[in-house]
């Protein structure tokens, strides 16, 4: 969603505002622009669309500032028109304002500032913060700490959830920075300071990297960061120094930083492997290990009943493989819930409950927001009801991260692409660490069976790398059939039905193609009535319990004329006889057999998007941190 950039230093501002708009990209946005102060004039530039309409903008404009904000704008409150692009300005101009999140009591605010002679030039809820500013500002601007004492006072009457980045032409010093339920973090250089809403704007010009928590001001000047509460209490904060390279926000040479996610998936599932694997457990010494090393303290396993999950998109994709695994393998019963749904309507309190958050990006409002439901419901409630709140996160700097418990930090690093691809399969291996985990406490399984799935899992980036040999050139061949493909069916069962949910998924966001993704078996109880030669059903048939069928559902597909696909285990001769075009995926063990048999669907639904000359990476109206509800 919405991107912030800020900066004050020595350095030109106008350049590396532009250069951490870019990096912020990938979030979604449909309007920018930048305010800056020189010479005592605040300039501020915007423009609809993507961000080169506003490069083209600045281009003959020499602009020497040293400090300035800018934006970024995915539109919630009035369209994306240049007039609703921030920075929003006060009636004068002097106090500009940008910001991520939505100020709820901006109505009544709005009609306030009427009242008092404000002219509203924008839809937008953001508006109103400079104009609540300017009417906080000491009349004459020789207050030294007149811009912070305005801003504390404005936030302390804002509703909702936000992050702020504000100057003030009579404050050309000082870049002042809020956070309230809205994810923000502060830079610092050598004799300059940054802020972002997301650390990928950062990386090219500071590792020191300060996250602001909720209900807490910045004030950035070119000698220091200052840290308030809302009550204008300083406070103490240290920087961390964060270990991302530069190399994972580029593209290294693919064309798309979702190809280039595709193919880090190897990597990924061996390093979040190697994080969580205990080596040796099964040798002489070893007997009796957990062959999991998850680090959670052991009163999260106390008496555990049950295991509740929340989250969204492809994250929710996961928690189902997740709950199918933690219910087969360690026989817990698991409840999976939508997130954006469960803070409405949340399910009863059960006693001696884990929950988990899953969320590539550490900041879904949603997920977040049903976080803290189940957290203050569980306060002051007998011992067996306590929260035990567990995030399965890439981020783990993210406002997830710090909310709750505990982490399983899956180890994907940042992800550009909106599309989710390392991150869902390293979501998986982290259920499948968590179920093997439980399973070996719960003696849910032999030692067998166990040592038989962990060696599985070692295989798997062996595996993938010779899937994404092999197949990846065949896979964007075939997109050439679908040129005119309005419509696509996907169908899965047992531990692959959640893929065909993640294949459908895939497809719709990044080639705006209609899909769906059912359960095989349900096709005919309904859904069988939209098939016809024009709309090719992909069938997840890997050999195991569902296999048989899979394939009959197929059938009953073909005998509606519809092409099928069929994603299938390497040398499967009876479905070559059912299947109009194979996808094929190394031979695996049904329950390990979603880490594979979703990236054929991953590299299809890529191909068909770039084949039609699309944004894959930033498709349209998606946002890569869905940061409002
Ligand atoms: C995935 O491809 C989507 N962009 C989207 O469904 C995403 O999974 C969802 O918004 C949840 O995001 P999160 O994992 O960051 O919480």
């Amino acid at each position: 969603m919405c991107g912030i950039v800020g900066y004050i230093g020595t350095q030109t501002a106008v350049s590396i505002l532009l250069g951490g708009l870019e990096r912020l990209e990938y979030r979604g946005y449909d309007s920018a622009g930048i305010a800056t102060i020189d010479e005592g004039i605040l300039r501020c530039v915007r423009a609809k669309g993507k961000l080169y309409n506003l490069r083209e903008k600045l281009e003959h404009d020499v602009n020497p500032a040293r400090i300035g904000i800018g934006h970024t704008r995915w539109a919630t409150h009035g369209k994306p028109e240049e007039h609703n692009a921030h920075p929003h300005r006060d009636n004068d101009g002097s106090v500009a304002v940008v910001q991520n999140g939505i100020v709820e009591n901006y109505q009544s605010l709005r009609e306030e500032l009427i009242a008092k002679g404000h002219i509203f030039r924008s839809e937008t809820d953001t508006e109103v913060i400079p104009h609540l500013i300017s009417e906080y500002l000491p009349e004459e601007g020789d207050d030294s700490d007149g811009l912070l004492n305005a801003v504390t006072k404005a936030v302390n009457r804002l509703e909702g959830a936000f992050a702020l980045a504000i100057i003030g032409v009579d404050y050309p010093d000082e870049l002042i920075v809020v956070r309230q339920n809205a994810p923000i973090i502060i830079g610092f250089g050598q004799g300059e300071f940054f802020c972002a809403s997301d650390v990928t704007a950062l990386i090219p010009h500071t590792h020191a990297i300060l996250y602001l928590e909720n209900g807490e001001i910045a004030r950035l000047t070119p000698l220091g960061a200052e840290i308030y509460d809302f009550k204008g209490k300083r406070l103490r904060k240290t920087p961390k120094i964060l270990d991302w390279s530069h190399s994972t926000v580029e593209k290294q040479g693919y064309r798309h930083f979702m190809l280039k996610e595709i193919h880090e998936q190897p990597d990924v599932v061996r390093l979040c492997l190697d994080t969580y694997l205990q080596l040796g457990w099964n040798s002489e010494n070893g007997k009796n290990v957990n062959p999991i090393k998850l680090n959670l303290p052991e009163t999260f396993y106390e008496n555990l009943e049950y295991v509740q999950i929340l989250a969204c998109g492809t994250s929710w994709h996961a928690s189902l493989i997740g709950k199918y695994l933690i219910e087969q393998l360690a026989g817990i019963p698991t409840l999976v819930q939508y997130a954006s749904e469960f803070r409405y309507a949340p399910s009863p309190i059960l006693p001696n409950t884990i929950t988990i958050g899953v969320t590539q990006s550490g900041e879904t409002a949603d997920t977040l927001a049903a976080l803290e439901t189940e957290k203050y419901r569980r306060v002051g409630l007998e011992d067996k009801y306590r929260a035990r709140i567990l995030g399965i996160t890439n981020r783990p700097e993210s406002t997830l991260a710090n909310m709750v418990d505990e982490i399983i930090n899956t180890q994907a690093g940042i992800e550009v692409g909106v599309a989710a691809t390392k991150s869902f399969t390293a979501q998986l291996i982290g259920f499948y660490l968590l179920a093997l985990d439980l399973a070996y406490r719960r003696r849910g399984l032999s030692l067998q069976r166990l040592e038989e799935l962990i060696e599985g899992l070692k295989a798997l980036p062996g595996q993938i790398e010779t899937l994404l040999e092999g197949q990846a050139k065949s896979i964007e061949e075939l997109t050439h059939e679908f040129n005119d493909t309005q419509d696509f069916i996907f169908v899965g069962r047992g531990i692959n039905f959640p893929i065909a949910l993640e294949g459908a998924l895939k497809l719709k966001e990044i080639s705006y193609i209609h899909a769906e993704g059912y359960p095989a078996g349900e096709l005919k109880h309904g859904p069988i009535a939209l098939l016809d030669a024009k709309v090719p059903v992909i069938a997840i048939a890997m050999p195991g319990k569902v296999y048989d069928k899979v394939l009959s559902n197929a059938q009953e597909a073909k005998a509606r004329d519809a092409r099928l696909l069929g994603v299938v285990v390497d040398n499967d001769r009876a479905a070559a006889e059912v299947f109009d075009n194979l996808l094929y995926v190394p031979q695996v063990d049904e329950i390990l057999s979603p880490i594979l048999s979703v990236i054929p669907l991953q590299l299809l639904s890529y191909h068909i998007a770039a084949k039609r000359g699309l944004d894959v990476d930033q498709p349209r109206n998606l946002a890569k941190s869905v940061t409002v509800e």
